[in-house]
């Protein structure tokens, strides 16, 4: 069963997620004094980062304790305006001082399939070959139901099967590449979230939460962690269509 909160406003979202991100951050550093996390792209998640880059409720947080790893990132280089990597970068790391080892960025200035074996390699060699699992996952959902780089009717819909936790998806929708972490190698984090706000995605959050299973037109319905926790975060206006909240 999804964990579903639901705030009035943008802003109260933001600060759920931010005290959410606070909360298990700091368990999982007090138990095993370091803390995985996969960040999001998109624009929702640059208002969280912000917050957590500014608020004095995150000071205390042992920033140098956290490993910063990114879920998707479109084919581009690193100081490009659609980097993800740039935009988490220039509103959390630096302000934060987050040293260069913790940062695992994806080499989107590279070919995609280039990139994605070796992010794939780095994030295994990183979990010492054991099956990887990240403490969090945060993720977006867009209006069209992809989440990460993971688009409907794309080809990495398909690697989830084969043993890849890293791949390169052709996205035509955009006519562009973009390397992302597969649905298997998110299923198998202890924590994923969803930010999802703004009445645009009412209709298609209502169709993969409530609606038939139909991933391959709504990959987010993918996201089920095996052996960990699935909470939605969302405002009001999102969450405008939902029936069984
Ligand atoms: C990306 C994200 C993507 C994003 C959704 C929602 O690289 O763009 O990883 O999955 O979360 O597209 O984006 P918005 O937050 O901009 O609506």
């Amino acid at each position: 069963m999804n964990k579903i909160r639901i705030s009035p406003t943008i802003e109260g979202t933001i600060t759920n997620i931010a005290e959410y991100f606070i909360s298990i951050a700091s368990e999982q550093i007090n138990q095993k004094d370091i803390f995985s996390v996969a960040l999001s792209g998109g624009s929702t998640p640059k208002s969280l980062y912000e917050f957590l880059a500014q608020d004095s409720s995150a000071d205390d947080l042992p920033w140098d304790k956290i490993h910063f790893f990114w879920g998707d990132e479109r084919a581009v280089p690193p100081d490009h305006p659609d980097s993800n990597f740039l935009q988490a970068s220039s509103t959390l790391l630096e302000p934060r001082l987050i040293p260069a080892e913790n940062i695992h960025r994806i080499m989107g200035e590279l070919d995609p399939k280039t990139a994605a074996a070796l992010y794939q390699e780095e994030i295994l060699a990183w979990f010492k070959d054991t099956p990887p699992r990240f403490d969090l996952v945060l993720l977006g959902m867009g209006t069209d139901g992809h989440t990460a780089s993971l688009f409907p009717g794309s080809q990495a819909l398909q690697d989830s099967q084969q043993n890849q936790w890293v791949t390169a998806n052709q996205i035509p929708q955009l006519s562009s590449w973009r390397i992302t972490f597969t649905a298997k190698l998110i299923n198998t984090a202890e924590q994923v979230v969803f930010l999802v706000t703004g009445q645009p995605k009412a209709e298609t959050l209502f169709k993969v939460l409530e609606g038939p299973n139909l991933p391959n037109k709504y990959p987010s319905q993918l996201i089920n962690p095996h052996n960990g926790s699935l909470i939605w975060i969302l405002d009001q206006a999102a969450a405008s269509m939902l029936t069984l909240v």
